[in-house]
């Protein structure tokens, strides 16, 4: 169940195949938390113990606040990804610049709700997990065609 990151992901942009392989490592760690496991990757209380009794006393307990934790930062990651393709969009005048980012809109109030609920004590982790494991391959593979444009984009800028 654990992602591993495959070649055909690589899109040839290094910022953006860097911040795919950190969407990755969110998801895999928001796994390893809704399936019970450890988190392989250090989050909450490696962290900043203050930090952490901040988030167990909203959550009511430090094991959903793990995930909850996560989930924010996940989502800060996702926003400042998709803004950062935004912005190749304007610079290389994309022609498909606004579906793909209605895609990235859609995605967002999307996992916003599942956050939302999962906030109100909605029991919604693991179901939140499968589907963003399926979701981030579907994602990159929409980036593909972007990405392309970029590159031929620069290669006849001499970039
Ligand atoms: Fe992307
Ligand atoms: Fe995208």
């Amino acid at each position: 169940m654990e992602l591993i990151w495959k070649d055909c992901w690589n899109t040839g942009i290094d910022t953006i195949d860097a911040q795919h392989r950190s969407i990755m490592n969110y998801i895999n760690q928001l796994g390893h938390v809704a399936l019970g496991r450890k988190p392989q990757v250090p989050t909450l209380l490696d962290d900043d113990a203050a930090e952490a009794m901040h988030y167990a006393a909203f959550f009511g307990s430090l094991a959903t606040a793990e995930f909850g934790y996560v989930l924010d930062e996940f989502i800060r990651c996702v926003e400042d990804h998709f803004a950062h393709e935004e912005q190749l969009h304007v610079e290389d005048t994309y022609q498909l610049s606004a579906p793909h980012k209605e895609t990235h809109d859609l995605f967002l109030v999307r996992i916003k709700k599942y956050q939302a609920d999962y906030n109100q004590g909605v029991d919604n982790a693991e179901k939140l997990f499968r589907i963003l494991n399926k979701w981030i391959e579907q994602h990159i593979a929409y980036d593909m065609d972007l990405m392309a444009s970029v590159k031929r984009c620069r290669l006849s800028d001499g970039v």
